[in-house]
């Protein structure tokens, strides 16, 4: 690689790095198959950089992204590039104030809509012609105009919050370069960031739909742990409606999100099991964020943590180990103390009945969603597949409410569409 090689002679300076030129020989053949010479030199490239230099965090994060298969390390946050996306709740979160807590959540409005948009930009592109950029099983126009209806009803919300409708007549018909002006990041790196953040495996059309799909529900998954942690201390602090309502913004969030699945449901199945061939290793079963989300509304139970699920994210293991609070201890704890007086307590309650049911919801649908694209086959995070989500859909949320689960009914188990 010819710009890399004469980067390296030219001292490496990081604010230099030919970006453009290693995303397009990454693009050009998929992760899975870049030749080993590039990565021999991008390897190169990380020994050389220094913490002190500007730019070197983004770099480096980058050459860890890039390299992952190259140093064995491949796995969900390294497919995703999730330590590039700077989520929700990471070094730079904000929490305290009222103020922080709107810019915290605007922040996470702007990542989705703009992971969203440039989604939904992909796909328009593409339909026109106009990028040979993952070639292989082009969707229909048809299915580029649904994807596009139905990735601006699930930022819809998102948008609303941002302000869309001062400056879109029509935001149901808003176009990705719309929503990306809407959610203009300050960020000088957010549009390099976001394209670095895109290195698929192989060159299938649909897979970059699947990861940034994947990247958005990450990004919600994150706030939502964030909402869920000051549930929590709300209810220790006996501030009931302020807890009834932070439940209320985590159940919205994932709520509002549902069409992100009927999104994902037009991926074609072919092209599906065709990249997932080269992601063996990388599971949503190693998804911090969704386990940090489960633990924080309800301590698992040891057979639950000792299991796969909770041993690939050790560090969500240890949180628990280590006392992580959780919000049906905090609730139990709080109506014990009699912290919870009407009307704010039995809105807490009824918080907690429709959060369990937004994620049972989740689950069902998710698993509808990997039963038709993977029918019997294992799933790549070493579980025997929708056998493992048939089992794991009915844990309960919470256990101090009464009545939150819902048993799945015969016909949820047989698949069929998650739209
Ligand atoms: C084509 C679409 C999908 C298929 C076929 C699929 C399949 C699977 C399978 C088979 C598992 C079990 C673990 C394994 O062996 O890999 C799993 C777990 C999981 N998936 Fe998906 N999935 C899909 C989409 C998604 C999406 C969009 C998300 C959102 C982040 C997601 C989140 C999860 C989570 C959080 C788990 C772990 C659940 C637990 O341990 O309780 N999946 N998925």
């Amino acid at each position: 690689m010819r710009e890399l090689t004469s980067w390296l002679s030219g001292g490496g300076a990081t604010g230099s790095f030919p970006y453009s030129a290693v995303l397009a020989e990454f693009h050009r053949a998929g992760k899975h198959f870049v030749e080993k010479e590039v990565l021999a030199l991008l390897d190169q490239a990380r020994t050389r950089l220094t913490a002190r230099e500007p730019h070197a965090r983004l770099l480096g994060d980058f050459l860890d992204v890039a390299l992952d298969k190259w140093d064995g390390r491949y796995d969900y946050r390294s497919y995703l590039a999730l330590r590039l996306l700077r989520l929700p709740g990471g070094d730079d979160a904000t929490v305290g104030s009222d103020a922080d807590r709107s810019a915290a959540r605007r922040d996470t409005d702007r990542l989705l809509v703009r992971l969203v948009a440039d989604a939904l930009a992909f796909e328009l592109t593409a339909a026109a012609g106009a990028t040979d950029l993952l070639p292989e099983r082009r969707p229909s126009r048809d299915v580029a105009a649904k994807r596009h209806r139905l990735g601006v009803r699930a930022v819809a919300p998102a948008l609303a919050r941002l302000g869309i409708a001062a400056t879109v007549p029509d935001p149901a018909a808003a176009t990705p370069d719309e929503l990306r002006a809407v959610a203009a990041d300050a960020e000088p790196d957010a549009d390099l960031i976001l394209r670095l953040s895109m290195l698929p495996v192989h060159v299938s059309h649909d897979e970059y739909l699947f990861i940034r799909v994947l990247q958005s529900y990450e990004c919600l998954f994150a706030r939502i742990a964030e909402e869920l942690r000051a549930t929590i201390a709300a209810l220790a602090t006996g501030h009931a409606g302020r807890a009834a309502d932070r439940l209320a913004y985590a159940r919205g969030s994932l709520t509002a999100a549902g069409p992100l699945f009927s999104l994902l449901a037009t991926m074609q199945p072919e092209a599906f099991r065709t990249f997932r061939e080269y992601t063996t290793g990388a599971s949503a079963i190693q998804s911090r964020s969704y386990k940090l989300m489960e633990s924080l509304c309800r301590t698992p139970e040891g057979s639950r943590l000792d299991s796969a699920a909770y041993r690939q994210v050790p560090e969500v293991r240890d949180l628990v180990h280590a006392g992580q609070p959780s919000i049906d201890d905090a609730y139990r704890t709080a109506v014990r103390d009699g912290l919870l007086a009407a009307p704010d307590g039995e809105r807490v309650e009824r918080e907690m009945r429709s959060f369990a049911a937004a994620v049972l919801q989740w689950r069902r649908t998710h698993h509808r969603l990997a039963t038709r694209m993977l029918g019997p086959r294992p799933g790549t995070g070493y579980t025997e597949g929708t056998p493992y989500l048939a089992a794991v859909r009915s844990i309960p949320v919470f256990t101090s409410v009464a009545g939150e689960t819902r048993p799945p009914s015969p016909t949820e188990s047989t698949g069929g569409s998650p739209e």
